[in-house]
């Protein structure tokens, strides 16, 4: 999604603000663009592409000035050309850069033009700057030029905003979209996330909702939506848990897949004792957990599969009923909410868009009380949320959600055991279950050293088209992931469905092109699961077999095999993810597609 970066210094701040950039890169995006107001006014860059393309323009002309914004833009209204990538100005002197979404562009756009406004992009965001400039034509500051712009706006902002004739301040201001301050000595800064100011400072103060910030060299002022100075505390980024550079690693992707077995246990860490989920880790009051009769799951993409897959576990190991629903559906619909029901949201980011405004309209509902497992402790939805479990997997760089969600799974088996311990789990199975998960980050060790033979696999789908994701139980949402995995980073289009469901329909797609990624856990479904592979082999599919040894299948004819260590059925959901990132992420290697930034798709999604 969009990125801002914005820096007023004593110094030049155009490689600040093009290192901020890349740094957002991480987040997708399709131009992007810096402003730098100098004593000759305020001038620009714009590029489509890659951030380097907007550094050879640099190349050519060097842009000097100790304050500026810039942008990394992810096309909403009109293509991703140059002239739609931001910043956008109005009477040359004034430039605005903006994430999210302007839902009354239209109307707006027509008063500007009644006006004499002339527009020179398609996007949404060019009305905004147009109304500052307005704005400003009665009153001169331009903070209150901002806000009484602002106020007319309905959807969803976070902006930068300089002006020639201030060059003592720019202006920010965020409402649904992320943003946070950055804070220096003798220079202040703000961008969409801490990752893309950490080359400058580690102490950051985060915007609530409807906040507009004055930056000075020395001074931040903060106003919330009523227009009323506030202070907000600052925090000190943990560089500890940074995570930014690629390592021995091609591709943050492969870091990331490779680094689970430390995240896994980083999320357990402090939340289990030798034979028991430590409760503590919910807050220091976790007497919700007795009063839970039903869970409702909301979250998006890869935190929706994991739901999913903790639907299974709480169903089975507390025996209370539990829905899980995608986010984008679940805001705009009536929502009937059982008594004692828990809210319980995933998100790697804490800042989809679809996701926090679920959150809000369940603020609204009744329920018990609202529950965040999430990936990072400063998001908007850990601090809007009454509770919260993080998932401690470190900054996720690559687009594809890889260690993020093994980290959400652990944090739902621990949520699910401890739940469970309040509806009849006694405690040998506590202890018995806290065993397995001691073990899994070796389990998820051995999963990885099939890396090789998987890279080899994966040769097999370069030129295939589509493919077929089958699992059962637990296992059907981690198929769900599997084909997500491979679409989104090799663009093959893949599906997947419950392995009973075959012959109800998809059994029509098989024949020797189509390849059928299998996943067989070793439980009760296995006589079964064979049946549905023996279904896919008298048609001429090739099966991709994912299974441990002892459930007796191995290299065929139609049958290419791989091997996922053994372990407690509840583990199965976790280990046998891993084969599967790798496997796309060869795919995609392979295809030579860009892995980390696939097209087309964002990070963080921040607009609806
Ligand atoms: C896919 C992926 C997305 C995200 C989804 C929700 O690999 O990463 O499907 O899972 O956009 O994002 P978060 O978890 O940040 O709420």
């Amino acid at each position: 999604m969009c990125g801002i970066v914005g820096a007023i210094a004593r110094r030049n701040v155009s490689k600040i603000l093009i290192e901020g950039l890349s740094r957002l890169e991480y987040r997708g995006y399709d131009s992007a663009g810096v402003a730098i107001n100098n004593e000759e006014g305020v001038f620009s860059h714009r590029a489509v592409g890659k951030v380097q393309a907007l550094k050879d323009k640099f190349s050519d002309q060097l842009l000097d000035g100790k304050m500026g914004i810039a942008h990394t833009r992810w096309a909403t209204h009109g293509k991703p050309t140059e002239s739609n990538a931001h910043p956008h100005f109005s009477g040359g002197d004034l430039a605005l850069v903006h994430n999210g979404i302007i839902e009354n562009h239209e109307p707006l756009r027509l008063e500007l033009k009644a006006k004499g406004y002339v527009f020179q992009s398609e996007t949404d965001t060019e009305v905004i700057v147009h109304l500052i400039h307005d704005a400003l034509k009665v009153e001169p500051s331009l903070l209150n030029a901002v806000q009484a712009s602002l106020a007319k706006l309905e959807g969803a902002f976070a902006i930068g905003v300089v002006q020639n004739d201030d060059n003592e301040r720019f202006i920010a201001a965020r409402k649904g979209s992320p943003l946070v301050v950055g804070v220096g000595i003798e220079e202040n800064f703000v961008a969409s996330d801490q990752l893309a100011l950490l080359h400058v400072t580690d102490q950051f103060i985060f915007l609530e909702e409807g906040d507009v910030v004055d930056v000075t060299l020395d001074k931040v002022t903060i106003y919330d939506a009523q227009g009323e100075q506030q202070d907000r505390p600052v925090s000190v980024f943990n560089h500890s848990i940074d995570a930014t550079d690629k390592g021995e690693f091609r591709h943050y992707m492969m870091k990331e897949i490779y680094e689970q077995p430390k995240v896994i246990r980083a999320c357990l860490e402090g939340r289990i004792s030798d034979n028991k989920v430590l409760t503590s880790c919910f807050g220091a009051d976790s007497g919700f957990l007795k009063q839970i009769e039903n869970i409702h799951i909301v979250a998006c993409g890869t935190s929706y599969h994991a739901g999913m897959v903790a639907k299974y576990w709480l169903e089975e190991l507390a025996g209370l009923p539990c829905s899980v629903e995608v986010a984008s559906e679940y805001r705009y619909r009536k929502v009937a909410v059982p008594k004692n029901t828990l809210f319980l949201t995933l998100s790697q980011s804490g800042e989809t868009a679809d996701t926090l405004a679920a959150l809000r309209m369940a603020k609204s509902l009744g329920y018990l009380t609202t529950l965040a497992i999430c990936n990072v402790p400063s998001s908007t939805l850990v601090r809007e949320s009454a509770l919260t479990l993080l998932t401690n997997a470190g900054a996720e760089i690559g687009v594809a959600s890889t260690k993020a969600f093994t980290t959400q799974l652990t944090a739902l088996l621990l949520t699910s055991v401890a739940i469970a311990v309040e509806n009849g789990l006694s405690a040998q199975e506590e202890s018995a279950l806290v065993d397995a998960m001691r073990s899994l980050p070796a389990y998820v060790e051995s999963a990885l050293a099939e890396d090789e033979h998987i890279k080899k696999i994966a040769d097999r789908f370069a030129n295939k088209h589509n493919a077929l994701f089958l699992g059962r139980g637990a296992m059907f949402p981690i198929a769900l992931e599997g084909s997500l995995k491979l679409k989104e980073i090799s663009y093959i289009h893949a599906e997947a469905y419950p392995a009973g469901e075959l012959k109800h329909g998809p059994l029509a797609l098989v024949d020797e092109d189509m390849p059928i990624i299998t996943l067989v856990p070793h439980n009760d479904m296995l006589d079964k699961l064979k049946s549905n592979m023996q279904e896919v082999a008298a048609r001429g599919g090739e099966l991709y077999v994912f299974a441990d040894k002892d459930t007796d299948l191995h290299n065929e004819d139609n049958i290419v095999f791989t091997e996922v260590p053994k372990v407690d059925s509840i583990l199965e959901p976790i280990v046998h993810t891993i084969p599967l990132q790798l496997l796309s992420y060869h795919v995609a290697v392979v295809k030579g597609t860009d892995v980390d930034q696939p097209r087309n798709l964002a990070k963080s999604v921040t607009v609806e």
